[in-house]
């Protein structure tokens, strides 16, 4: 490690940094230096635990050699081609690979460099998809209350989250929301998906009878909400949006961004449910984290409704300066190894059982009202502290982080979503941190 990367930077002020309390973490700063598999290392050189895979990306644990090299590699080879009307080998290799390990007739691949720009691509996708088959007043899209689709306009418009909207104007017109799924009262401390609340995906057709499903390009959904606190789809409820989007000649378009690459024990959440969208967004887990890269998988028909006019002619006037760029896909390919090997893909299935077990004994600790798991994911919500919402959650972060684990936050819940090789000790040891944390917090 350099020593730059050693020292802790004595003026804080300049970095506005992203989605964090600024004034809070200049005063007292968590700074991380180096990481290795399950652990980070602090400024202060003591190791933490990493109960969040970075933030849901490091699927395969931190510094892993076949990703480290192949970065290495590749960044000696060939840095950067252009990523518009030039290619370059790596990039047609890993779209094969993904959609080898993709939903049966998810043929497709585009890249992009983040989950909020895969969002942006599926739903632009959406809209000029429908307009290339002559059925150009398909415009609407719709989101749910609660959904969290990355920061971008199109994303915080089908996107559910109060705080991330309410400060940016009027954000895209023709959006209309689903109510979301979350049912504490019938659903709390189950283990697993929940049972009731699956004609909530009826209300779609509510919408469809308001606006006409002429007017409707797309739905989009997380098949499992991970950024909202843990949001689990009750029973038979995905199919329904399924068969209501089939019947409407409708998209539905699932954003796997934190589902994709293994972390319900599936490789993607469509195999899990057994439901195969028509566009899906991923990012994060596609490199493990460690270069921006996203990829938007997409059916064939989709694809090849674009595939006409003169051959000359661009077909989908979109892209990104860095969309498969040479290094991100060489991350890509040394992640895709590295999950293979290692079986990481399924092994969230194996280790589902015991990471419900230990997720739920805690139930029955200070102020806990709800615990909600799904493969290698789990959300324990806390009771607010009346007029300071987050600030119980918010304090447990701090306490788990200055004992040596990291957790995440969302309002008064704390999630969980480790890396893809945590061990059952390393699930009893951050399981342990969260009981003592929710012991000592107010
Ligand atoms: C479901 C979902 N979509 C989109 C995003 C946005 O991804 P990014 O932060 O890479 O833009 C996230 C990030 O957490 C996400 O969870």
């Amino acid at each position: 490690m350099s020593n730059r990367l050693k020292v802790t930077p004595n003026d804080l002020s300049a970095f506005w940094m992203p989605f964090t309390a600024n004034r809070q973490f200049k005063q007292a700063p968590r700074m991380m230096v180096s990481a290795k598999d399950m652990h980070y290392t602090t400024s202060d050189g003591r190791k933490v635990l990493d109960g969040t895979a970075g933030l849901w990306c490091v699927n395969a644990g931190h510094c892993r050699p076949k990703i480290t090299e192949a970065i290495q590699s590749q960044a000696a080879e060939l840095d950067y081609a252009p990523a518009f009307q030039m290619g370059h080998p790596i990039v047609f290799e890993l779209a094969n690979r993904l959609v080898d390990l993709a939903p049966e007739g998810m043929d497709h691949v585009f890249f992009t460099n983040s989950g909020s720009e895969s969002v942006e691509t599926a739903l632009k996708m959406a809209i000029a998809y429908h307009r290339a088959k002559g059925e150009g007043s398909r415009t609407r899209l719709i989101g749910r209350e609660r959904g969290y689709h990355g920061v971008n306009f199109g994303g915080i418009s089908v996107g559910g989250i109060v705080t991330n909207r309410k400060m940016f104007g009027t954000l895209l017109g023709g959006v209309d929301h689903m109510p979301h799924t979350h049912l504490p009262e019938k659903n709390s401390f189950t283990k697993g998906v929940p049972e009731h609340g699956a004609e909530l995906a009826n209300e779609l057709e509510r919408i469809v009878a308001l606006h006409d499903a002429s007017t409707i390009a797309a739905v989009i959904v997380e098949p499992v909400a991970g950024s909202t606190g843990v949001i689990l789809p009750p029973k038979g409820y995905l199919e329904r949006l399924r068969e209501i989007c089939t019947k409407h000649g409708i998209l539905l378009i699932f954003d796997e961004v934190i589902t994709g690459f293994g972390r319900l024990g599936t490789p993607f959440a469509a195999d899990y449910f057994g439901v195969t969208p028509d566009i899906m967004t991923t990012a994060k887990g596609v490199s493990n984290g460690v270069i921006p890269m996203g990829a938007v998988f997409v059916k064939k028909e989709i694809h090849d409704a674009f595939m006409t006019g003169p051959e000359h002619m661009i077909e989908f006037f979109h892209g990104y300066t860095y969309s498969g760029n040479p290094i991100a896909c060489a991350a890509a390919l040394g992640t895709l190894d590295t999950y293979k090997e290692e079986g990481l893909l399924t092994r969230g299935e194996e280790l589902a059982p015991y990471w419900e077990d230990a997720l739920h004994s805690l139930k029955g600790e200070p102020n806990v009202i709800d615990i909600r798991n799904i493969g290698l994911i789990g959300a324990i919500e806390l009771a607010p502290i009346p007029g300071s919402p987050t600030k119980r959650a918010f304090s447990a972060f701090v306490k788990a982080f200055e004992r040596g684990a990291l957790i995440r936050t969302t309002g008064d819940i704390i999630a969980l979503s480790p890396p893809l090789i945590i061990t059952k000790g390393q699930i009893n040891e951050l399981i342990d941190h969260v009981r003592e944390v929710l012991r000592a917090v107010d």
